[in-house]
């Protein structure tokens, strides 16, 4: 007899929400996780941290820039930088702590350790050997190596370290125009670090919609953001008082150099797959180094499971969310299912922007043919009245059954906004649909819906 139906290895919101929904479907359920607290990189040192940062230098921003506008004519407040590590803090309890609550409420073991398979069916906790009818493997992603560039997390430092800073620095280097790069780099620029973004690409934010990476990069640069594009980090010299970075220019083959107090080094992340045992089980990896899974996340080796960023895919919390569950209702022998062609990006600077479905682009090189609804922010009252106009609502649809195909937003709570459109495509809508639904208002989601006139007889307030 097994000791559990089911064990998850990684209690990120993959690994969690794997296990709760487990429980739930009345399999016997146990987490394993070594960190001191539940809920991983995503609420540890990822997702949720970072967002209390943002929360709390935009509000400086808002002091700073809004405020007097609004007749507030308080000073702008200070720093107190170790404060706001202790509120971000406390942010981080308060959300690892109810992954806790919930796991006694599910009644499901945390098994307190870092977890390995020494064959089919067994989980190694310490010295401990547990049995599992199933193992999902939740193990997340890591910060990437750059060779030639050491990591010490003080002055050279990856997500891990820049939310944890001694002190906020005089000047930062951030490597890499992707996610982590623009959130973090906004973060620090807001509270007065001069930062400058070094990006191989001639983008930002690789993947996204050209007219969003646009607009995001001029309204980043009004914020103080600086960037050096086409260029590749070579190196990062910290015998100095300064981190020294040479970078190539990939266009002109000229190497140049510059100084910052701190560099961040956001140039991608890549699955955990050591110290489980894959290689002695004989679990098969895909040529990037992730594990290998069919539609409904099994690997080649019966009863072990996996998900999330350890697998393919984009690496994204609310996408291994979803293949938890889905995978935890494959496990009781119910259909789960991800639909990967609605699966919302945010970046949560300020203003958010947000994408669904096909860029422009890729309808392009698909030959597919398109119609475009686009109206700005300018137009919505409610966003005028926050200081909030620049920005727009991109919608796509198929140009002869209008069916929406993809959304790309740059605005107020477009992180929110987004998933309107994508409830609409899970339903198969058209633009239409969203066009002839009453939107309340004064809102900022009346701009999606012009949008969604706009890709037929017109917007109104454009
Ligand atoms: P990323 O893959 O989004 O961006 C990395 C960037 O670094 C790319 O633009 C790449 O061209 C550039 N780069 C690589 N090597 C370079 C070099 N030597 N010199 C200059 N530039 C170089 O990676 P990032 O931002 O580290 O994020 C990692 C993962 O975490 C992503 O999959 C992201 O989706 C996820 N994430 C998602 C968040 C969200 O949804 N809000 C927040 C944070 C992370």
């Amino acid at each position: 007899m097994a000791n559990y139906d089911v064990i998850v290895i990684g209690s990120g919101p993959g690994g969690y929400v794997a296990a709760i929904r487990c429980a739930q479907l009345g399999l016997k359920t146990a987490c394993v996780e070594g960190r001191e607290t539940l809920g991983g990189t995503c609420l540890n040192v990822g997702c949720i941290p970072s967002k209390a940062l943002l929360h709390a230098s935009h509000q400086l921003h808002e002091a700073q820039h809004n405020f007097a506008t609004m007749g507030l004519m308080a000073e702008a407040p200070k720093v107190d930088w170790a404060k706001m590590l202790g509120y971000k803090n406390d942010t981080i309890g308060q959300n690892t702590k109810g992954i806790e609550f919930l796991f006694k409420k599910n009644k499901i073991d945390w098994l307190k350790g870092w977890g390995s398979i020494p064959a089919a069916g067994q989980v190694k906790v310490g010295d401990e050997v547990h049995t599992a009818k199933n193992v999902i493997i939740a193990s997340g992603s890591e910060p990437s190596a750059l060779p030639g560039i050491e990591i010490d997390e003080k002055r050279v430092v990856t997500s891990t370290g820049a939310l944890e800073l001694d002190k906020i620095p005089g000047s930062m280097v951030v490597i890499g125009a992707g996610v982590i790069g623009l959130e973090l780099g906004s973060v620090y620029a807001r509270l007065g670090t001069k930062v400058q973004v070094i990006e191989f690409l001639d983008a930002i934010t690789p993947g996204m919609d050209a007219e969003v990476q646009k607009t995001f990069q001029r309204m980043l640069k009004k914020q103080g953001l600086g960037f050096t594009m086409g260029a590749a980090v070579q190196s990062v010299d910290t015998s100095g008082e300064q981190c020294t970075v040479t970078y190539t220019s990939r266009k002109k083959d000229t190497t140049h150099s510059i100084d910052a107090d701190v560099v961040l080094v956001a140039t991608g992340r890549r699955p955990v797959t050591d110290g489980l045992g894959l290689e002695a089980l004989g679990v098969e990896l895909t040529d990037r180094g992730q594990i290998k899974t069919d539609r409904q996340w099994r690997t080649n080796i019966p009863g072990i499971y996996a998900i999330g960023d350890a697998i393919e895919g984009p690496m994204l919390a609310h996408k291994a969310e979803d293949e938890g569950m889905a995978a935890a209702e494959v496990i009781a022998g119910k259909h789960g299912h991800v639909n990967y062609d609605v699966i919302p990006g945010v970046i949560y600077t300020h203003p958010e922007v947000a994408s669904v479905g096909k860029t422009e682009q890729e309808l392009k090189a698909e030959g597919r043919a398109y119609k475009i609804g686009k109206f700005s922010f300018m137009g919505n009252g409610r966003a005028k009245a926050v200081f909030a106009g620049d920005g727009f609502v991109k919608l796509l649809a198929d140009k002869d059954s209008d069916r929406i195909l993809g959304a790309h937003l740059i605005g107020p709570a477009a992180g929110d906004l987004i998933h309107e459109i994508c409830v609409a495509m899970e339903f198969g809508a058209s633009a239409e649909d969203l066009a002839l639904t009453c939107h309340a208002h004064p809102t900022f989601s009346e701009a999606v819906r012009e949008a969604a006139l706009a890709c037929g007889d017109g917007a109104i307030h454009s």
